[in-house]
C-alpha cells in the first residue's frame, strides 16, 4: 500500500522530461507470486531540456529490484538511489541502453493497477500510473517510446497477448511458450497492456476504407464464448462510422478486445490491445438487459475512438486528461446519436450530468475540465473531465458547426499525429482551421462549477419587440472564489400560441444560437404579433442551469408542442420539480399532500400520445430520482424527498391505472428479441408502465409482474419484472422470485451481478440487515469491483431511501466498509466514500451524520492516497 504523503502536483510546475525512451524491450516470466520482468530501455537526452546530464529518474512502485545495468555494465547499489516511489540514477553520457530487472506479485496485487491476476487470467492496467507497479519507468504520458514485449509463461496459458503485431514465437526446453509483440507506434506507457490466460476467441474482420483488411479478436473465458456477438458487431459498426464522420481509419492489422472480470473501471483503450471489464462487452438476450446492450455498444465505441483521440494523438500531462475523454466521450455520443434515438440518448445523457456531475461541481471536489492541481490522478476520472468535458467539446461543435468543427478536427489529428499534446492545442485547432477567436470560451477548461442563467423577458406590444434579458452567473468552487463569465451557446426558438416555431430573423431561421458572454445581456426579437414562448437551451446546448419562471400552463404548452423533443421532456421535468418541490414543502409543515389535477393530466396526456417515440414517453413519465431532486434542492431534506416522490408516484400510478394497463398491454408482444432502438423504446415504455402499476400493489398489479416473470425471453423483461415483485409484492413473493432468478443463474457472473443491484438498490428490500446479508453471499467477493459497486454502491448510490435513513446507519456502514476496501483497492474506496462527502448540503441533523461518518474515515489512520485526498478535501 502507497502511504498518504500529502504531496501535490501542480499545472504550473510542468517541465518536459529530462530524458527521452526511443524504445523500451520487456521481457516477462509469468508467475503468480514472482514475475520477473526485465526492461531494456534505449534512453536519449531531451534536446529540448537544457543542458547537463541530470540523474535520469525513474517511477517504481511496489517493486523487488534486481539490478540496474548501463550499456551492459552493473551499476551499483552504491551509485543509484532507491526512492519511496522510484529510482534515481546518475548519468555520465547523453545516450545509453538502460536495463533493469526487477520482481512483481501479481497474485498480491488487488489494487488492479499494473499487472495482476483476475480468475487466473494475468492481465494488465496501466492508466493513468499503473507502469510503475511494473517496472521502473518515466511513468508519463509525454514520453512516447516504441515497444517491443517478450512474454514467457507456462503451458497453461497458451494465449499471450501484448500491443501491436505478434513476431516471434518459440517453446522454452522446459516447454514454456515464448511470445513476442511489437507495437510500431510510438506511446506512453499507460498504454501498454500484456494478458496471458487460457481463451477462447472469435474472429472477424473489417476491410478499413482504403481496403486494408483488419483482424478483429474478442478474447474470453470458454464458458463466456457466446456472448461475444453484440460486441463485435458493435466494433465494426463504430470503426465504419469513424471513417464516414472524421476520416479515421484503423491503424494496425490486429484489433484485440479482452473481457476480464476484476477492473477498476469500465474498459481500457490499450493500443491494439483494450481491456474490457466483462459487465461492459459481454451480452446475450437472455443474460443483459438493454440498458447493457446500450452501455456496451457505446464503450466499445469509446475504447476504440481512442485509437485517434488518444492514442495517435495523446495527453502531455494528466491535467489534459479531458482532452482525449471529454473529445472521445463527445464521439461515442454522437455515435450512440446515430445509432439509436438521438433525442434519447441526449436526455440520458443530460439527466446523468445534471445529476451526477452537478453535484460534483457543488461539492468538495470540484474542478476544472482541466484541473489545476491534484494529489492522486485516479481521483481525476470524473464527471467533470469526462462528461462536462464532453460538454465542452459539444460546444465547440455548435459554435462551428458540423463541417466548421470536421475542419477543426482534422487539422488537429494532422498537426498532432504522434504527439503528446494539451487542451490548449485542441482549441488552437478549432480556432486555426475556423479563422475563429476561442479566446472567452477558453474559461470552460479552467473554471469549475456550474453557470446559472438567470432569463426575464418583456414584449413590448407597440413595436412587436420581444426582448429576453439574460443574466449569468457561477458559484463559487474550492479555491475560485470568482468566476469570469462564460461563452454560452443558448440555442433558443419561439412559439407562438398554437405552438408553431417562429422565425427569428430575416432568413426565417425558426432556431438560433445566441452567443451570451457578457454578464448581462439582451437580446431582441422583432416583428412579433403576440409574446411568444420561449424554448430556452434546445437540446442542453451549454451545461448550465436556467431559471426562467415558467407557469404550470406553459410547461404543459412545451410538453405538447415543442418541436425539440429534447425540450418536451426538460418541461415535463420541470413540471415535475415544482409539484415534488410543493410536496416536500407540505410535507416538512406537515400540511396534507396532495397533487393537482393538472400535473396528473398531464401525465396522461403523455400516456396516451401515440405519435412519440415510446422511449421519450417512458422518459418523460419517469420522475425525476431522488438523486436529481437532492442536487436540485438548496438544502437536502432526503425524508421530505423520498415522502414527496414516492406520494406522487402512487398518486399518478392509481390515477392513470387504467392507462397504464392499456399502454402495457398494446406493447406485449412475442417477437423475437433485438436490441433495435425501435424494441428497446417498447420494452422501455412497457416496464415503465408495469413499475408504475405494480406501485399501487393492487393484487392483478402484482399478477401481472409475476406473470411477466415468469414467462420473459429476455433479461430486460426479467429484471424489470423481478424489481416490481421486489419493491412492491408481498416479502414471500419477492423472496420466491428472488430465489427462483438466483437459482437459474448462479453460474452467470453479469447476472448475479444485477441481482445484486436490484436487492441492495430497492427502497423494499435493500435495507441494511440485508445489505450486510448480501455481503456474506459466496457470490460476494471484495475484491471484485463489480461486486463491490453491485452491493455497497448500488445500496449507497441507488437506495436514496435506505442510505438516508435518518439513524444515520447507512452512512457508518458505508464509511466501515471504505476502510476495508481501502486496504484492497484505493481506487474505488476513493469513488465509494462519495455520497458521505456532500455532507455540507444536507439539513444540519443529517450533515452532522455524515460528516462524522466520513470523520472516521479519517481517524482510522494510514489512508491510501486516493482515499486521503477525497477525505481531507471535503472534512474541509
Ligand atoms: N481510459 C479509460 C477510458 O476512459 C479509463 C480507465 C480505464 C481508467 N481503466 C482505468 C482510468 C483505471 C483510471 C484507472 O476509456
Ligand atoms: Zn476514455
Amino acid at each position: 500500500m502507497r502511504d498518504a504523503q500529502p504531496r501535490t502536483v501542480y499545472l504550473k510546475d510542468y517541465r518536459v522530461p529530462d530524458y527521452l525512451v526511443d524504445s523500451t524491450r520487456l521481457h516477462f516470466e509469468l508467475q503468480p507470486k514472482a514475475t520477473l520482468v526485465k526492461s531494456q530501455l534505449q534512453v536519449r537526452r531531451n534536446p529540448e531540456a537544457g543542458e547537463g546530464l541530470p540523474p535520469l529518474q525513474l517511477d517504481g512502485v511496489e517493486l523487488e529490484l534486481l539490478s540496474v545495468s548501463i550499456d551492459g555494465e552493473l551499476v551499483p547499489a552504491s551509485r543509484y538511489r532507491e526512492l519511496p516511489e522510484g529510482l534515481s540514477i546518475p548519468v555520465d553520457k547523453a545516450e545509453f541502453t538502460l536495463e533493469i530487472h526487477n520482481r512483481i506479485n501479481p497474485e498480491e496485487n488487488t489494487s488492479l493497477e499494473g499487472l495482476y491476476l483476475s480468475n487466473g487470467m494475468y492481465c494488465t492496467q496501466c492508466e493513468a500510473e499503473g507502469f510503475r507497479k511494473i517496472t521502473y519507468y518515466p511513468d508519463r504520458p509525454d514520453v512516447m517510446s516504441k515497444f517491443t514485449t517478450t512474454i514467457v509463461a507456462p503451458r497453461q496459458y497458451p494465449v499471450l497477448l501484448s500491443n501491436g503485431n505478434e513476431i516471434e514465437r518459440a517453446t522454452t526446453e522446459d516447454g514454456r511458450q515464448v511470445v513476442t509483440w511489437e507495437d510500431p507506434f510510438a506511446k506512453p506507457a499507460y498504454l501498454f497492456a500484456l494478458v496471458a490466460g487460457d481463451l477462447q476467441h472469435v474472429e472477424d474482420r473489417f476491410t478499413t476504407a482504403s481496403g486494408r483488411e483488419v483482424k478483429l479478436q474478442l478474447f474470453t473465458e470458454a464458458k463466456n464464448i457466446g456472448k461475444c456477438e453484440h460486441a463485435m458487431r458493435s466494433l465494426k459498426k463504430a470503426m465504419r462510422w469513424d471513417e464516414e464522420v472524421y476520416g479515421r481509419e484503423y491503424d494496425l492489422d490486429i484489433f484485440m478486445v479482452v473481457a476480464v472480470d476484476h477492473f477498476n473501471m469500465g474498459a481500457m483503450e490499450n493500443k491494439g490491445l483494450n481491456i474490457f471489464n466483462s459487465a461492459c462487452v459481454l451480452a446475450s438476450p437472455d443474460t443483459a438487459t438493454d440498458a447493457s446492450f446500450q452501455r456496451i455498444e457505446a464503450i466499445v465505441a469509446h475504447e476504440y475512438f481512442h485509437n485517434w483521440s488518444g492514442n495517435r494523438v495523446t495527453c502531455r500531462d494528466w491535467f489534459q486528461l479531458s482532452l482525449k475523454e471529454g473529445f472521445t466521450v463527445f464521439r461515442d455520443a454522437e455515435f450512440s446519436a446515430d445509432m439509436n434515438s438521438r433525442a434519447v440518448k441526449r436526455i440520458e445523457d443530460v439527466a446523468m450530468l445534471r445529476t451526477a456531475q452537478f453535484a460534483e461541481d457543488a461539492g468538495p471536489m470540484a474542478h476544472p475540465v482541466r484541473p489545476d492541481s491534484y494529489m492522486e490522478i485516479s481521483n481525476f476520472y470524473t464527471l467533470t473531465i469526462y462528461e462536462k468535458g464532453e460538454e465542452v467539446v459539444r460546444m465547440i461543435h455548435t459554435l462551428l458547426g458540423a463541417a466548421g468543427f470536421r475542419k477543426g478536427s482534422d487539422l488537429y489529428f494532422e498537426r498532432h499525429d504522434g504527439q503528446a499534446v494539451t487542451c490548449e492545442d485542441f482549441v488552437k485547432a478549432m480556432e486555426d482551421a475556423n479563422g475563429v477567436d476561442l479566446g472567452q470560451f477558453r474559461r470552460w477548461y479552467s473554471q469549475a462549477g456550474t453557470p446559472v442563467l438567470n432569463v426575464s423577458d418583456d414584449f413590448d406590444a407597440a413595436s412587436g419587440t420581444y426582448t429576453l434579458t439574460v443574466k449569468q452567473s457561477c458559484p463559487a468552487t474550492p479555491g475560485q472564489e470568482e468566476k469570469l463569465p462564460f461563452h454560452i451557446p443558448f440555442a433558443l426558438g419561439l412559439l407562438d400560441s398554437d405552438g408553431n416555431d417562429l422565425p427569428l430573423d430575416a432568413e426565417g431561421n425558426t432556431h438560433k444560437v445566441l452567443q451570451v458572454t457578457e454578464a448581462e445581456q439582451q437580446f431582441r426579437f422583432a416583428g412579433l404579433q403576440e409574446k411568444p414562448l420561449p424554448s430556452l437551451l434546445r437540446g442542453f446546448s451549454a451545461p448550465v442551469r436556467v431559471c426562467y419562471e415558467y407557469s404550470l400552463e406553459q410547461l404543459q404548452f412545451l410538453m405538447r408542442c415543442d418541436s425539440d423533443e429534447f425540450n418536451r421532456w426538460d418541461a415535463s421535468q420541470r413540471l415535475a420539480f415544482a409539484a415534488l418541490e410543493k410536496l416536500q414543502a407540505d410535507f416538512r409543515n406537515g400540511d396534507t399532500l396532495q397533487l393537482p389535477a393538472a400535473v396528473i393530466e398531464s401525465y396522461r396526456s403523455v400516456l396516451q400520445n401515440r405519435e412519440l417515440d415510446p422511449a421519450l414517453v417512458a422518459e418523460m413519465l419517469a420522475l425525476p430520482s431522488a438523486q436529481t431532486l437532492a442536487e436540485q434542492a438548496q438544502t437536502i431534506d432526503a425524508e421530505a424527498i423520498v415522502a414527496a416522490r414516492d406520494f406522487a408516484r402512487r398518486e399518478l400510478a392509481l390515477a392513470l391505472k387504467d392507462d397504464l394497463h392499456a399502454c402495457y398491454l398494446r406493447l406485449c408482444n412475442e417477437r423475437e428479441y433485438s436490441p433495435s432502438a425501435a424494441d428497446i423504446a417498447e420494452r422501455s415504455l412497457k416496464n415503465t408502465c408495469l413499475a408504475y402499476l405494480a406501485v399501487t400493489q393492487a393484487a392483478d398489479a402484482v399478477a401481472l409482474a409475476e406473470a411477466q416473470f415468469a414467462a420473459a425471453a429476455n433479461m430486460t423483461d426479467s429484471a424489470a419484472a423481478l424489481a416490481a415483485l421486489l419493491n412492491h409484492a408481498a416479502d414471500d413473493v419477492a423472496q420466491a422470485a428472488l430465489q427462483t432468478f438466483y437459482d437459474r443463474w448462479q453460474g452467470d457472473t453479469q447476472v448475479v451481478e444485477l441481482w445484486f443491484g436490484l436487492q441492495s438498490s430497492s427502497a423494499s428490500w435493500g435495507t441494511l440487515g440485508n445489505v450486510r446479508a448480501l455481503m456474506q453471499h459466496p457470490a460476494f467477493e471484495m475484491k471484485n469491483p463489480n461486486k463491490v459497486r453491485a452491493v455497497i454502491g448500488g445500496f449507497a448510490n441507488r437506495n436514496f431511501t435506505r442510505f438516508h435513513d435518518t439513524d444515520g446507519s447507512g452512512f457508518q456502514f458505508l464509511a466501515e466498509q471504505v476502510i476495508a476496501l481501502d486496504k484492497l483497492n484505493p481506487q474505488i474506496a476513493a469513488r465509494l466514500v462519495t455520497p458521505i462527502t456532500r455532507w455540507k448540503k444536507y439539513i444540519p441533523e443529517m450533515g452532522e451524520k455524515m460528516r462524522a461518518a466520513l470523520q472516521s474515515v479519517m481517524d482510522s489512520g494510514n489512508l491510501s492516497r486516493d482515499l486521503y485526498e477525497v477525505v481531507s478535501k471535503s472534512l474541509v
